[in-house]
């Protein structure tokens, strides 16, 4: 095996930032409808959700026949998307193969009227259009076999001969057939690796890398081991993120096309998340459910074509871009980073005078990148007692794009931040869970912040969080404690109590939900803000936020414990 190293391997990927994934298979041609009946939830899970038998699932290649496919025009679409590269189904939880499989006569070739390979016209495709391919391939899973991996059985034994005989002779068959018939392939997208043990995810792997070396794996390899991290689908990290991660992400509510998902996402939300996960140094792998003909749907191409303008305008703020200075969000947007320049992706643009707090570097100067003629002017200050650093931006009256419009900050040397929660440019403080400390008065504590950026597992009322901020304006606050469910299939829960100490004053307050979060997350998972009431901070300068829960109430319809996102001051 050559060796090579992950930062060689990951080069291209870190550069990207956004990419297809294609959602293609036979669950098309039903498109979420079996016998007249719309089947919920997922387009590609048809044939689990409807009970469908093998045999009967397996009839529906006799009359896959996309005719329209044309692989320069998929690749055409990507491309104007601003997307880099693209990760197709090569085959599904269905078992069904999406390209000429020599070894298994279930294929698009063997057993459709098609009978020609996509993922060959692609592969050829692809390059012309400055595309790296990859393949999504389900590894664990596979309906169509006795042995594989079925969520339906969830006791079962990953040790048993059939499972391993079903790798060695399906798998890595046609893992091998994927990166030996088409040339260089980017990465291979495994996914739901639930079942796998961590000897059989390492040996896929291996496996992989032997072939191609420079192939990436992803996360869900299973058991850590990807070459780069996978979040769930559509999740959206509470903030910055270390290491290599992707966020898949869908357009509407399935994957694979279902004649009757019309909730599309608008292009604001689209953008809001590319920016936002790459503020986070995260990859945006966004979704595509082309039909059984083999069409892209139109209003996905129309979103695309809005995403593709933006890049086009902003794509430097975005491409090899690195995540923000700063471990939290901001209310007006966010930042990306490359050597020397902070890119400030505008979501509310803000009325003339902008300030960004914490930056230790000299700001050389200011421009927005719709428009490097247009300088901006910088005033930068230092409160040498209370340790505040704050760059004053003055911005031009109307912004440059309707949606996120970028201000590009040059500044001297490696970029030094103050990475303590302070006050934004609105006077707003943002203390998210992840950045405080978990802490206990006895030796229980039970509460602990997962990926999701969540403070949960909360049962005990001797747990606490506790963040260090930064007060550059004395005066009144008022509080508000932002609560989600602990993940985004459960429904929110409220009604504890909390005591909410600042610089040595306290208040209590109950858990409501007084307005609902303007958070891009909160499209996702259900966050809510409960008003808690003021304190008055009385000095500038380092103090202390402390929250405890007073009250944890546990019955039917409090099952979470105390869940919190964040806590937001505001001045008023
Ligand atoms: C899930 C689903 C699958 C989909 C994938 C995309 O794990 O099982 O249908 O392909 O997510 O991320």
């Amino acid at each position: 095996m050559t060796a090579i190293s992950a930062d060689e391997r990951l080069a291209w990927w870190r550069e990207a930032r956004f990419g297809m994934f294609i959602h293609w298979g036979i669950y098309a041609d039903p498109a979420g409808i079996w016998k007249g009946e719309k089947i919920p939830s997922l387009g590609e899970w048809i044939m689990f959700n409807a009970k469908i038998p093998v045999e009967e699932y397996a009839e529906i290649a006799k009359t896959f026949n996309p005719v329209k496919f044309d692989a320069d025009e998929w690749c055409r679409i990507a491309r104007d998307a601003g997307m880099k590269y693209m990760v197709l189904t090569s085959k599904h939880h269905d078992g069904f193969a999406l390209y000429h499989s020599p070894s298994d006569p279930y294929n698009i070739v063997d057993a459709t009227p098609y009978a020609k390979d996509p993922i060959k016209a692609l592969a050829e495709a692809c390059p012309r259009y400055g595309l790296k391919l990859g393949f999504y391939y389900s590894q664990s899973q596979d309906w169509h076999e006795p042995h594989a991996a079925h969520t339906m059985r969830r006791d079962m034994d990953l040790n048993t001969p059939g499972f391993q005989e079903y790798i060695e002779r399906k798998v890595k068959v046609q893992l091998k057939e994927l990166l030996t018939q088409y040339g260089p392939i980017g990465l291979i997208w495994f996914d739901t690796p639930a079942f796998i043990s961590e000897e059989q995810s390492l040996d896929l792997k291996d496996y992989v890398h032997s072939i191609q070396p420079e192939c990436l794996v992803s996360g869900r390899i299973g058991n850590e081991l990807g070459d780069y991290g996978s979040m769930g689908d559509n999740q959206i990290p509470a903030g910055r993120v270390e290491g290599d991660w992707e966020t898949p992400a869908t357009l509407n509510d399935t994957w694979g096309f279902k004649s009757y998902d019309h909730n599309w996402r608008p292009l604001s939300t689209l953008l809001l998340l590319l920016v936002d996960l790459a503020s986070k140094g995260v990859n945006y792998l966004l979704n595509v459910g082309p039909t059984g003909e083999g069409i892209i749907p139109q209003p996905s191409v129309e979103l695309l074509e809005g995403m593709g303008a933006w890049l086009r305008v902003n794509g430097e703020a975005v491409y090899g871009t690195q995540a923000g200075p700063f471990p939290y969000e901001f209310e007006w947007g966010r930042i990306t980073q490359k050597p020397g320049k902070l890119y400030l992706h505008f979501t509310s643009w803000p009325d003339g005078e902008f300030t960004l707090n914490g930056i230790r570097n000299a700001a050389k100067k200011a421009y927005l990148l719709a428009d490097p003629a247009t300088e901006i002017a910088v005033v930068q200050g230092h409160d040498a007692d209370a340790d505040l650093h704050a760059i004053r931006l003055q911005l031009p009256k109307d912004a440059p794009d309707q949606i996120v419009s970028v201000v590009v900050l040059d500044i001297e040397g490696e970029t030094d931040a103050d990475e303590a929660p302070q006050a934004q440019s609105s006077g707003l403080i943002s203390l998210p869970a992840y950045m405080a400390t978990c802490d206990s008065d006895d030796d229980t504590a039970t509460l602990t912040v997962g990926r999701s950026g969540i403070a949960e597992n909360w049962q005990n009322t001797a747990d606490f969080l506790t963040w260090g901020l930064k007060v550059s304006k004395p005066g009144t606050y008022a509080v508000k404690v932002i609560t989600a469910p602990p993940t985004r299939w459960a429904k929110w829960q409220g009604d504890h109590t909390a005591t909410v100490t600042i610089a040595g004053k306290s208040i209590s307050c109950t858990i409501t939900d007084d307005e609902k979060s303007a958070s891009p997350r909160a499209r996702y998972i259900d966050e809510r803000v409960s008003n808690a009431g003021t304190i008055t901070i009385d000095q500038s300068g380092a103090c202390q936020a402390v929250v405890k829960a007073s009250t944890i109430l546990r019955d039917d319809s409090h099952t979470q414990g105390f869940c919190l996102v964040a806590l937001d001051l505001i001045p008023v």
